[in-house]
């Protein structure tokens, strides 16, 4: 989970060969402490040129970076924000992170979670601007502002912020410049919280319906994404939506392939990988990612409704067509109640 503090580390144990002389190991052990003292050396330098105080930290513990994958630095970071002073915060250290998911995931509720969380400013989806995101260097001024602090809204809580990050759906320039952002994470010490949905026709069938009631604006004239009432709730999934069965297959592949390629890009950075439907399921998960955050645990509260609720049949007005076309298939298990 938390792996590319120590790449070389790592490798030279996978690459040993079962039998070797205990001259060849002394060597390789010297090899593998001079690799890790020069990368040492390479972060502390790096960070001592950025005149952070998270660089005071590291040479006071040193040789910790490869004694462990799971360690605090260097994540733990203390912004001087340029729009207001974090006063009697500014000693605690503040974690940067990014939620990495789709539409119609379960992220709006997941983030309303987060937020209600006094030490956690989580930014929403920031990247929906397309100015924000026009090129690499648009979307790092735009990360530098979140994490430094320096971005207002609704969700910020400013002096006090323990973590602080953003919503980025995959579809928002983020798989378009894979190996900058990434180097931006690493450098930067940003850790993802990947939320996928296990049940990718429970997804699709939101999609469908929220694209819908974009122009049908089912409640009261106006559209609306998420819901606080079980009768608004109930209003919106009225509206059954028609699946191509032709395309469905291959949609639901497509969608699969593009979360893989997600994890398979991000996986040098720190990283929890969550699904919705666990987070439903179990509460605890929340714990988890609240350790993940290193942020002190609380109860989560949102006001939010989940909109589907109960069987599938219930919500696909060609249902019998879709289950035909799924049964048999790897896909079968989505028109199960999963929970
Ligand atoms: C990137 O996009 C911004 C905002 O649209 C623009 O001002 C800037 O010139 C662009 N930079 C490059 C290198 O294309
Ligand atoms: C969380 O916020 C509270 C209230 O603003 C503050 O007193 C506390 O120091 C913060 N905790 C952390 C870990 O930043
Ligand atoms: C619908 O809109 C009317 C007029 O704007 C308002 O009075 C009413 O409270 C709204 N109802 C709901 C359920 O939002
Ligand atoms: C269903 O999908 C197929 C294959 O992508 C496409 O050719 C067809 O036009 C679609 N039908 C409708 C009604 O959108
Ligand atoms: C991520 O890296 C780990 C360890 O190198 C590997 O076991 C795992 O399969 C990789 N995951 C993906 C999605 O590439
Ligand atoms: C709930 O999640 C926690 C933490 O991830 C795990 O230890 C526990 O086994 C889970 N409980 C169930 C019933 O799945
Ligand atoms: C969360 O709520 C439960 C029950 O409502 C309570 O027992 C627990 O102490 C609370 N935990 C925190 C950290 O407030
Ligand atoms: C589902 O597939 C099985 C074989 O995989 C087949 O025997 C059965 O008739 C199929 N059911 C439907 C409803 O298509
Ligand atoms: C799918 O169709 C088959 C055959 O008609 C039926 O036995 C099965 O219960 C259906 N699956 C669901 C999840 O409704």
């Amino acid at each position: 989970m938390t792996e590319g503090l120590c790449p070389f580390f790592k490798d030279a144990f996978v690459l040993k060969p079962p039998k070797m002389s205990s001259l060849t190991i002394k060597m390789i052990m010297l090899v593998i402490a001079t690799v890790c003292g020069v990368y040492i050396c390479s972060v502390c330098l790096k960070q001592i040129s950025n005149q952070t105080k998270s660089s005071i930290e590291v040479i006071g513990r040193p040789g910790i970076i490869c004694e462990t994958n799971n360690l605090n630095y260097p994540y733990l970071h203390y912004p001087q924000p340029e729009t207001f002073s974090r006063a009697e915060c500014a000693g605690n250290p503040v974690r940067f992170f990014v939620i990495i998911t789709m539409q119609r995931s379960g992220s709006g509720w997941f983030e309303t979670l987060l937020n209600s969380h006094v030490n956690v400013s989580s930014n929403g989806e920031i990247f929906s601007v397309m100015d924000r995101r026009d090129n690499v260097s648009s979307i790092i001024r735009t990360l530098d502002k979140v994490y430094n602090l320096d971005w207002f809204n609704s969700a910020s809580k400013n002096e006090c912020s323990a973590a602080v990050g953003l919503k980025w759906m995959l579809n928002q320039g983020l798989m378009d410049y894979p190996e900058e952002i990434v180097e931006y994470f690493n450098r930067r010490g940003v850790s993802a919280v990947f939320l996928f949905r296990r049940n990718l026709l429970r997804r699709l069938i939101s999609v469908l319906a929220n694209s819908f009631d974009r122009h049908a604006k089912i409640l009261n004239g106006t559209h609306k994404s998420h819901v606080h009432s079980l009768e608004e709730a109930e209003t919106l999934s009225k509206y059954k939506p028609l699946i191509n069965s032709t395309s469905l297959l291959s949609s639901l592949k497509e969608t699969e392939f593009t979360m893989a390629q997600a994890l398979t890009y991000f996986n040098s950075t720190r990283h929890i990988t969550l699904y919705y439907e666990d987070l439903i399921k179990n509460r605890t998960k929340l714990a988890d990612v609240q350790d993940f955050l290193g942020i002190p645990h609380m109860n989560l509260t949102s006001r939010q409704v989940k909109i589907h609720k109960g069987h599938l049949r219930e919500h696909i007005k060609n249902w019998i067509d879709v289950n035909k076309t799924l049964n048999g298939t790897a896909y079968e298990k989505f028109l199960q109640l999963d929970y």
